[in-house]
């Protein structure tokens, strides 16, 4: 956990990418906006607010996203797209074209057709400090930096009372960050896939333990001494809140009928990659990717759980969590002779289509199959009863989503100082009884619990709809999925061949 890593891991390695981002986009939707005036949504969407519209496929740079909804229309009169306190509404930060986040890209464009009066733009936390001067275009370019570059939204955390540790040192760049208000660096998670969610917000902060017995809680099976959690809804309902006085600074609370609206809205919303540039259809010859198998996924706290196996159907844990694409497997093989008929002398080529269908395939495969050991992840090998030797399944473990069906909070080292770019802060923490410390970029669950064994977990995020949301990881340090891959195979040595690389990212861009 967060002592080992004083010492032990290799120290110089670059895993994260300091350029990283600005993939490039195959981006139609914001250039035919570029006439929409001030209005956040506008600036997202080419339909005014107020009609409700059908979803249409979101082009991005693997292909195209498609949301569903239940009623089959997205309407953009709910008051998820009215602007509130600084014109900001949340599909300021949530737009359907960036996978129901932002994309450096589309943030750019946004900046540049708004001379940078997009209400995304404000300091509150859409600047590095809220504090930069934005006077000038010029001033702004330099304030909304790590927006613009990463899409990276400030989220100021108090260090808390009573923790058990002390902020010792801070090294902000942008000289703000205190410990009144530590300065995080975030994406936004993705206002979509929320059907699959067990746990709100990278740190938790909107999932509230309560006590057993409490009507509609979820408990951990067999925990003890008990260990239960309100619900999603009720979460959601108080994020919505948090977002309109936080991010949009409201002057007065949402009404409860607004909070329902927006609630019922945001969780009824299915995203996934439906097409692929290369690969063609994802729900083609047998695939099951896109979004209409995923709305009718099935998800429910405690599914194809790791430690305790399913808590409905009483199931030992299936590594196998993603079975979308097993048809496309060995589409570029030649096809077998007949029994009893001789091969061709020149077998068949397989069309470059196939060929991109079996990577998806074999990454399908890697990602539920391919072992892998890790050491020193906080919230798995110090407190899970399971071994250490694992596939990616095992904590994007609810079936076809990704997410973790119970609220698991693990640190996989994105925050590690070694991995630290210049543009992040780096907080130095120091254990109050041991004196021992830890550089940090975000102690993540640690600034909520207090706790020194918290430092730098996050949670696990939904894996549907990634190609249209790049960068990756909460600090967005991974500018596309073959970076994520690759950090993977250097922090726990896995050993990836360059192929099963190319193919675990294929799957991935699929999703
Ligand atoms: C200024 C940008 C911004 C605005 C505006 C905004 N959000 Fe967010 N949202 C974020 C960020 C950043 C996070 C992740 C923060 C974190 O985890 O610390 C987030 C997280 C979320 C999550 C958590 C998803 C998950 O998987 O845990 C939901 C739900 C959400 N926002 C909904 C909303 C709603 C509803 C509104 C409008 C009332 C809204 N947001 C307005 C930036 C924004
Ligand atoms: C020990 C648990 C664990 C394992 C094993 C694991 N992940 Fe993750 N994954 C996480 C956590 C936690 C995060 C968020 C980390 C962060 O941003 O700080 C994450 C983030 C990601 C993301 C970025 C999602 C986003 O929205 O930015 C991708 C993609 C991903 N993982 C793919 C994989 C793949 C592929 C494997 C197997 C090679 C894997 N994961 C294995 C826990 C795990």
């Amino acid at each position: 956990m967060a002592a080992a890593r004083q010492g032990g891991a290799p120290a110089a390695e670059a895993l994260s990418d300091a350029s990283a981002p600005a993939t490039a986009e195959a981006d139609t939707s914001v250039t035919a906006s570029a006439d929409t005036s001030a209005d956040t949504a506008g600036a997202t969407r080419r339909v005014a607010q107020g009609a409700p519209v059908p979803p249409s496929p979101q082009p991005n740079a693997d292909g195209t996203a498609l949301t569903t909804t239940a009623s089959g229309l997205i309407d953009t009169s709910n008051a998820f797209f009215t602007p509130m306190g600084n014109g900001r509404s949340c599909a300021s930060c949530h737009a359907e074209n960036s996978g129901w986040s932002v994309t450096p890209n589309r943030l750019q464009q946004r900046f540049a057709v708004s001379a940078g009066a997009d209400p995304v733009f404000r300091p509150v936390d859409g600047a590095n400090s809220p504090n930069a001067p934005v006077a000038t275009l010029d001033q702004k370019r330099v304030a909304y930096s790590m927006l613009l570059t990463k899409g990276l939204i400030r989220v100021g955390q108090a260090m808390p009372a009573n923790a058990e540790f002390s902020l010792v040192r801070t090294d902000d760049p942008y000289g703000y960050a205190s410990a009144k208000e530590l300065s995080l660096f975030r994406r936004p998670l993705p206002s979509t896939n929320l059907k699959f969610v067990s746990t709100l917000m990278w740190d938790a902060r909107e999932t509230r333990t309560v006590a057993a017995g409490t009507a509609g809680a979820s408990c951990i099976l067999n925990a003890n001494p008990a260990l239960c959690y309100a619900t999603v809804d009720s979460g959601l309902l108080t994020q919505a809140s948090d977002a309109v006085r936080g991010h949009a600074e409201a002057a007065r609370e949402l009404t409860a009928a607004e909070q329902r609206a927006i609630v019922n809205f945001e969780a009824g919303l299915v995203t996934a990659q439906s097409t692929s540039a290369t690969a063609g259809s994802l729900t083609d010859a047998g695939a099951t990717g896109g979004p209409a198998a995923l709305s009718a996924q099935a998800f429910y706290f405690g599914i194809n759980d790791l430690e305790a196996g399913d808590y409905r159907t009483r199931a030992t844990f299936n590594r196998n969590a993603m079975s979308m694409f097993g048809a496309w497997r060995n589409l570029d093989a030649p096809p077998r002779p007949a029994p009893g008929q001789r091969p061709p002398a020149q077998p068949a080529q397989a069309t470059a289509q196939n060929v991109a269908r079996a990577s998806i395939a074999r990454g399908e495969q890697l990602f539920n199959n391919r072992p892998f050991t890790i050491n020193r992840v906080a919230g798995f090998t110090d407190q899970l009863r399971v071994p250490n030797r694992v596939t990616c399944s095992s904590c994007h473990s609810a079936p076809n989503a990704g997410s973790h069906s119970t609220p698991l909070l693990v640190d996989i080292g994105v925050a590690d100082a070694r991995f630290r770019t210049p543009d992040m802060p780096l907080y130095t923490l120091r254990n109050n009884v041991t004196g021992e410390t830890v550089d940090t970029t975000d102690p993540g669950l640690a600034l909520q619990t207090g706790r020194w064994r918290d430092i730098g977990r996050m949670k696990v995020p939904t894996l549907r709809g990634l190609a249209a949301r790049a960068p990756y990881f909460h600090n967005g340090s991974q500018g596309d999925l073959a970076g994520v891959v690759r950090f993977y195979d250097r922090r726990f040595q896995i050993g990836l061949t360059q192929q099963e690389v190319a193919d675990l990212s294929a799957f991935l861009r699929a999703l």
